[in-house]
């Protein structure tokens, strides 16, 4: 069903409620997603973007009730990603010479995705394709997030099509930002930004400085997942600019993975020294094999510094503890500090492992760590606190 935006732009995307995993099962999308599809008619008209594949039939038929599909001119593949191309097979067996405008880099991807030799008309940054009284003017987006990424500007309605840049897993009846919760409209632009973008910041940086360079007028955003911001535009683009600049906030984050307990009650009273040390610092506490990973990642992200901590188990670590230290080295993090601790019960590998892969993912480890044999008793414990205090002194200085 369509939902118009402007005379000429419609919403022809698919709301997926259900979604709780993405990218197989490395994203959690609490509150579902939409795969964003929009329609310009004009003289001529293009279709910007199709859906994720289970969703295929159902898109075509709704797009076909809405106009008749020999009426497409031409297919814009923003991403090629298979969230947004998924629908193209079914589309295009519908409407096989209609041209689809992408990248060169998006040429590769969907034919290595469907194998398929569809009439591909390759744009570059300032290419402009007219549909009448408006255009339609592209710019290339390489590693926002893949090589074939970009946006598409349309003249008259000024609206760009961001794509998965400033998008965000969020299912809504509602289609614009004004019209949502502002709070859960930020943690999910927040959770997507940390999650999917913090590898890219510069890229992130230098992209959104050129187009804003452009001076084009800007009445909405539309982006390929989410709701469409059209109040005040430029507060995402702003925010993506200093989420960019990876500024943390004054927040340590404390992750840890523990087998009996004993890391756990190193963790409270880590927490513990640091509160006593600095109780404006905000302390955020999560045992990783109960916690969403990427709400952990998101919390990081906002962090200063981390603690990680895990029990020794076969000369090595807990896996969610080694899935976390893998996630975060992909990440990319900069300008963050991190400490390790954890119990043991013979041989303790698990403390200067961790250390290791912090100092492998980027982070500034701030010394070897605090280890407790057994069950830490009172004294160690006071070690717990000793090591939560001096280490917040320590990221402090
Ligand atoms: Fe929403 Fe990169 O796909």
């Amino acid at each position: 069903m369509r939902e118009k935006i402007t005379e000429h732009v419609s919403w022809v995307g698919i709301r997926d409620w259900e979604l709780r995993k993405f990218h197989g099962d490395e994203y959690s999308t609490h509150r579902g997603s939409t795969y964003n599809a929009y329609l310009v008619e004009d003289e001529k008209v293009a279709l910007i973007d199709t859906v994720w594949a289970p969703f295929s039939k159902d898109f075509v038929k709704n797009l076909s009730q809405e106009i008749d599909l020999s009426k497409i001119d031409y297919v814009v593949i923003n991403h090629a990603e298979i969230d947004h191309s998924g629908a193209l097979p079914e589309l295009m067996r519908h409407i096989p010479e209609v041209p689809i405008y992408c990248t060169a880099k998006g040429v590769g991807s969907l034919q290595g995705h469907y194998h398929e030799s569809w009439n591909f008309q390759v744009v570059k940054t300032g290419d402009k394709l007219s549909l009448g009284s408006r255009e339609l003017v592209f710019v290339e987006a390489p590693m926002l997030h893949w090589p074939d990424s970009m946006f598409c500007y349309l003249t008259e309605d000024n609206i760009l099509f961001s794509n998965d840049a400033f998008g965000q897993h969020y299912a809504s009846s509602h289609l614009y930002n004004d019209e949502v919760d502002e709070a859960e409209l930020l943690q999910e632009s927040l959770k997507y930004y940390a999650n999917i973008l913090t590898p890219f910041s510069a890229l992130v940086t230098r992209k959104i400085h050129e187009v804003l360079g452009f001076n084009l007028p800007l009445s909405m955003i539309c982006p390929s997942h989410g709701v469409i911001w059209r109040k005040d535009p430029a507060q995402i683009v702003h925010r993506y600019l200093e989420w960019a600049k990876g500024e943390p906030e004054n927040q340590i984050t404390v992750v840890y993975d523990t087998m009996w307990e004993n890391t756990k009650r190193m963790a409270d009273a880590l927490v513990e020294g640091i509160q006593t040390e600095d109780p404006a610092v905000k302390v955020k506490v999560f045992n990783l094999s109960k916690s969403d990973k990427n709400d952990v990642i998101t919390e990081v992200f906002l962090s200063k510094a981390i603690l990680v901590g895990s029990s020794t188990i076969n000369r090595g670590i807990l896996t969610s503890v080694a899935g976390f230290l893998e996630e975060v080295k992909g990440l990319g993090f900069k300008n963050k500090r991190g400490g390790a601790f954890g119990s043991y019960g013979w041989s303790g590998e698990s403390v200067k492992q961790i250390g290791e892969a912090l100092k492998k993912a980027g982070f500034s480890v701030v010394d070897n760590g605090v280890k407790a044999l057994w069950t830490p008793d009172e004294e160690g414990l006071n070690a717990c606190r000793a090591y939560g205090k001096a280490f917040v002194k320590t990221i402090s200085g």
